[in-house]
């Protein structure tokens, strides 16, 4: 039988995580959903669509400024989960790298924690950049690395680091901070069609009561972090799961354990000029 590739992980681990995905990580993904929008224009009557849409929080609100908001995903029970939570909006099962629309369809894209879960994410904003109308606005979140101040990935990375390997044997993925370079952003979707690209840095906060209420956050509704911490020795996980357990401590304040996730916004414009197909 042939090696499961960075897709097929990818996919099971969200399958697999679709029922508790809103109780954890959609917590702290909400936190970019105004600014994501805000960066997307006036979205009154306009035709929006929301890649790797999760649970469907950002085309819920979408929709609820005004859009014609629709989502895809390529994990059925997500795409369960978000028709469920909004039955107002469209949600599709489908993959980011083959968007099953017609060309010009969209006013505004967007992919809130998407882009760094995907195979071939230069492929995907091609797809974006095609669907999207001359003119139209894309916008994309990412997390940033531990240098530009995650304490999230300094915390995790920096205990497997130090007590196992990040040199694990995993199907190969894009570098998982690509997308927080800014340079590498304009470099990606000018190259795509897109003008005017900007970035900018969100405030993302974990905020919860306990380092064992971290640890959970994590083994429940991680996925791409999670193969790296499964990959390791037995004995080594234990050792980084109490290094993780005493970082989130040293993040307490007061009753409370505070650990920055910033996320990297980035925002474009469809060009007139024709676009390269993928
Ligand atoms: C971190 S979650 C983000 C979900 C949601 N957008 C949010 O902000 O909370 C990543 C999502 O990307 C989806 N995904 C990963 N690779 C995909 C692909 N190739 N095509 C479509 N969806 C994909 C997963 O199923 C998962 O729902």
């Amino acid at each position: 039988m042939s090696q499961p590739t960075f897709r097929d992980l990818e996919r099971a681990g969200w399958t697999s995580r679709a029922d508790v995905y809103d109780n954890y990580f959609a917590k702290i993904t909400a936190q970019a959903i105004d600014a994501t929008l805000d960066g997307l224009g006036d979205l009154d009557g306009k035709r929006l669509l929301d890649v790797a849409c999760g649970t469907g929080h950002l085309a819920g609100a979408a929709s609820t400024r005004g859009a014609e908001a629709e989502g895809i995903d390529f994990a059925a029970t997500m795409v369960a989960q978000a028709a469920g939570n909004y039955p107002a909006c469209t949600f599709t099962e489908g993959d980011a790298a083959h968007l099953p629309y017609e060309d010009e369809r969209f006013d505004a894209v967007a992919c809130s924690f998407g882009l760094l879960h995907l195979e071939d994410p230069d492929v995907a904003i091609r797809e974006a950049c095609r669907v999207l109308r001359p003119g139209g606005r894309c916008a994309f979140t990412v997390w940033c690395s531990p240098e530009q101040g995650s304490e999230m990935h300094q915390i995790i990375l920096g205990a497997v680091k130090t007590f196992g390997t990040l040199e694990v044997d995993l199907p190969a993925a894009p570098p998982m901070f690509r997308f927080a370079d800014p340079e590498e952003c304009a470099r990606v979707l000018q190259a795509s069609g897109f003008t005017n690209v900007r970035t900018k840095v969100l405030p993302l906060q974990w905020r919860g009561p306990s380092p064992e209420a971290f640890m959970e956050m994590v083994e429940k509704s991680a996925v791409r972090m999670l193969m790296v911490l499964d990959a390791q020795t037995e004995s080594a996980r234990e050792r980084i799961r109490k290094a993780i357990l005493e970082g989130a401590e040293a993040r307490r304040k007061n009753d409370e354990i505070i650990i920055a996730f910033p996320a990297m916004m980035v925002t474009a414009e469809r060009g007139v000029r024709d676009i390269q197909s993928s």
